[in-house]
């Protein structure tokens, strides 16, 4: 979907802000670069959309080699979320959102309506907040519009920056999941740019790390990343907790469940799916007060996890770890 061949960007005072960077983005893939300040990220994500044009190199999305395209027309498919929100003050929510679809040449019924529909997607009650101005809503909410108002021409591409650093952990982790949650429904092409590693592994279906100097140090799943660091820099980046931060990225494993037997499904309460990782199921254990968790795959049960069952699991990774390293 995109791909970037050889793209190197050289300012005007000489700095080299990307180097020689190789990257291809599937479609519907949500993909993270990360890595310290200064490293190239909001670069590389502002040649995709052509603010800076790169120095050298080739940028293709849909196998289109974009140098040539109109910006302006080139950015009525790329959706650009940023830290800094940039809403208009002094409009409505709901005119903030149908900004972008009446600039498409939408109108503006259909700008209303699909407006509407995206403030829903995206977690605020259009009763509620559509008449509000943006000073009227939290950090978050104000984060939530920014994200509504990018998606509402349907861009097949978004590219985000930072979009949720200024916004507490808590207040991140939610907009985290939901917006994971938006991006799967709508099945729209991320370049996600972080600097959070957690954040990274969490999201991204591949993660970029870059190192300073515009180097691409590695570019894979987030548990390669984390299970083999292509080198000192990523390993030391990604961190010694890396343990703990395997439970986002470990799949439950049915052999680290107990057999159901002995237990009526009536007594199971909650279910998780087959497919969330031993950390999400970590959560939900913690809260039970029984200190176990029912497991289904496609509504049907194959068994519980306990205390035990995280601990083997565990165990198992660590130990897959210290083979590959
Ligand atoms: N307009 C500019 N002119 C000169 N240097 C710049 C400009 N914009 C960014 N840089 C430099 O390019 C490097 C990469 O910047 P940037 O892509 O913003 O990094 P990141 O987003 O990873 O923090 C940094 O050293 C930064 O100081
Ligand atoms: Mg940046």
């Amino acid at each position: 979907m995109i791909r970037l061949s050889g793209v190197g960007k050289t300012y005007d005072d000489g700095t080299v802000a990307v180097r020689e960077l190789d990257l291809d983005v599937r479609r519907g893939e949500l993909v993270c670069l990360v890595g310290p300040s200064g490293c190239g990220k909001s670069t590389t994500l502002k040649m995709i959309n052509r603010l800076i044009e790169p120095t050298s190199g080739r940028i293709e999305i849909d196998g289109q080699d974009i140098t040539g395209e109109d910006p302006v027309r080139l950015r009525r498919n790329i959706g650009y979320v940023i830290q800094e929100v940039g809403l208009f003050p002094h409009q409505k929510i709901l005119a903030n959102v149908m900004t972008v679809p009446l600039l498409h040449g939408e109108s503006k019924a259909t700008a209303r309506e699909r407006a509407l529909e995206l403030l829903e997607l995206v977690g605020l009650d259009p009763a509620r907040y559509a008449d509000r101005y943006p000073h009227q809503l939290s950090g978050g909410q104000q984060q939530r519009v920014g994200v509504a108002r990018a998606l509402a021409a349907r861009p097949p591409v978004l590219l985000m920056d930072e979009p949720f650093g200024a916004v507490d952990p808590l207040v991140r982790l939610r907009l985290q999941d939901e917006f994971l949650r938006l991006q799967a429904e709508l099945g729209v092409t991320v370049v996600f740019v972080t600097h959070d590693i957690d954040e990274a592994v969490r999201l991204g279906d591949r993660v970029a790390v870059f190192a300073a100097g515009g180097r691409l140090a590695q570019y894979d799943t987030p548990a390669r990343l984390l299970g083999r660091p292509a080198d000192d820099f990523v390993a030391d980046f990604v961190g010694s907790t890396t343990g703990l931060r395997r439970l986002q990225v470990i799949p439950l494993d049915p052999a680290h469940l107990e057999p159901l037997d002995g237990v009526s499904v009536g007594d199971l309460g909650a279910a998780i799916d087959i497919d969330t990782t031993l950390g999400e199921a970590l959560t939900v254990l913690l809260r039970d007060d029984r200190g176990m968790v029912a497991v289904k795959r496609d509504a049907q049960f194959v068994g519980v996890l306990t205390p035990n069952g995280v601990h083997r699991a565990l165990r198992a990774a660590l130990a897959e770890m210290a083979t590959v390293s």
